[in-house]
């Protein structure tokens, strides 16, 4: 299988390296310089897999790139639709578009360019952090779970789950893939702002009764939209999951927090966002994910005010 993988960032090079074990990748990256300096330095992995190394061309020049059978997204969700214009000739009659994004409405997104038919969820518990491009370290192994939104199972789908799990990356397949990205963005709406605002590591989150609070808060609300929209979550008690995954995960920098200290823009309008824009649609009230959302957005804007 002949794989294009749309974004050279901790998750895409890390499905790069597994994948390139047994297939043949093309990394697509926007940004020329790092793409020839990721070809000819291949990418590098430290942590729980070991310190290994990948040969992996990489290009910023789609233009190059002929016949894919399989695109991993990997890009930041507000960049999917620009990233996915750059490659829609590559996408033939029997292409398929596998989303490894954060958040909500990435499938939908890909959806209206290639087609619902050709697009793939998934869900990811592997763990990676971006150390300089190209180099990462493997944080955390975990399960992917890949599906259709339409609960169908098709042969390619089963021969993509063979790839991954033959390339060493553990996959299996649901048939609920939308409750699954929704047991995960509700996990992402209790931890990622909160932590972006207060610059904690997630395990802070429940120490302290301030955030433990507004976390709880941003959480039922999320939950009651979940529940009107009839999504089964997969897990019983979601507060009691975000709060374990927040100390599960208690030393991490969360990826929305590490956008904040780099200066760069969040994904908070495909997380907490959605919360507030399903919320909106469905007559519920989310008072405190506005709150969340406004104040993650004033700090994409003011990164460069100085307090007089
Ligand atoms: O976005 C993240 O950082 C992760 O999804 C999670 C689970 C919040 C852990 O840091």
């Amino acid at each position: 299988m002949k794989i294009l993988i749309i974004g050279p960032g901790a998750l895409g090079c890390l499905f790069a390296g597994f994948l390139s074990k047994t297939q043949e990748v093309i990394i697509l990256d926007k940004n020329p310089k790092r793409a020839q300096f990721i070809s000819e330095q291949g990418i590098r992995l430290e942590g729980i897999s070991g310190n290994w190394q990948a040969k992996v061309s990489v290009t910023a020049n789609p233009g190059t790139i002929k016949e894919i059978d399989l695109v991993l997204i990997c890009v930041k969700s507000y960049d999917t639709k620009q990233a996915l214009n750059q490659v829609k000739s590559l996408v033939g009659e029997n292409t398929l578009v596998l989303t490894l994004q954060n958040g909500l409405g990435n499938i939908e997104v890909i959806g209206e360019v290639v087609g619902q038919d050709k697009v793939i969820g998934a869900v990811t518990n592997q763990g990676a952090t971006l150390l300089s491009d190209g180099y990462i370290r493997h944080a955390g192994k975990g399960e992917t779970v890949i599906g259709r939104i339409d609960g169908k199972i098709p042969v390619q789908l089963k021969e993509i789950r063979e790839i991954f799990n033959k390339s060493g990356l553990e996959t299996r397949i649901s048939r609920d893939i939308k409750g699954l990205i929704w047991s995960k963005l509700i996990i992402n709406v209790g931890i990622n702002a909160l932590t972006a605002i207060t610059r904690l590591n997630n395990g802070k989150l429940v120490e302290f009764e301030g955030t433990a609070r507004i976390l709880r808060d941003a959480v039922t609300e999320a939950v009651k939209i979940a529940k009107k929209k009839r999504i089964k979550l997969i897990y019983d008690d979601p507060l009691a999951k975000v709060e374990a995954v927040c100390e599960a995960t208690a030393i991490n920098v969360s990826s929305m927090l590490q956008d904040i200290l780099k200066k760069k823009k969040t994904e908070i309008d495909f997380i907490n966002g959605v919360v507030v824009r399903q919320g909106q649609s469905l007559g519920i009230a989310t008072p405190v994910n506005s709150v969340l959302v406004n104040l993650v957005k004033t700090i994409e804007v003011s990164y460069d005010i100085q307090v007089k």
